[in-house]
């Protein structure tokens, strides 16, 4: 399989519970490399345009506060096959129906706080990526 990059967020409510380094080691033990990170504020208008996929969805609003709403950590991490894995790691949306050994289950408060996103494709880690980091923030 080929070496891919994935971009991941935790998400508010995580940063808030100190979870950062928990979520850190779950995502390092299944065998993805961080390969950058940073610790950032999104502005509610940089979360809209972020989420904008999801415009007119009835979540769309209450999603982009809550992502503007405290400091979260945006980061790229490779592995083989790293975008289909990581979503796996993740989870379901939902982290009442996640299986156990997911970060939503083991984390995640509601599907509003579910505690961390990552990329759905090739093309949204690609667009992710170069949304949050430029090519000199990216050491590898
Ligand atoms: P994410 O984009 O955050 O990684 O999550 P996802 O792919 O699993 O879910 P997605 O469908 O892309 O939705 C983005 C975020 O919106 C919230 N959501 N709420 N109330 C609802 O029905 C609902 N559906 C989605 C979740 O917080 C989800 O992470
Ligand atoms: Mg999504």
């Amino acid at each position: 399989m080929a070496i891919e990059r994935t971009f991941s967020m935790i998400k508010p409510d995580a940063i808030k519970r100190n979870l950062s380094g928990a979520i850190n080691s779950m995502i390092e033990n299944a065998g993805f490399r961080i390969i950058a990170q940073k610790r950032i504020r999104i502005t509610l208008e940089q979360a809209q345009k972020f989420y904008d996929i999801h415009k007119g969805k009835p979540f769309y609003d209450d999603l982009c506060m809550f992502i503007a709403s405290g400091p979260v950590v945006v980061q790229i991490l490779e592995k083989d096959n790293a975008i289909e894995d990581y979503r796996k790691l993740m989870g379901d949306t939902n982290p009442e129906t996640a299986q156990d050994w997911t970060i939503r289950k083991k984390y995640g408060i509601s599907i509003d706080q579910n505690s961390i996103h990552g990329s759905d494709s090739v093309e949204t880690a690609n667009r992710e990526i170069s949304f949050f980091f430029k090519d000199d923030e990216i050491i590898g």
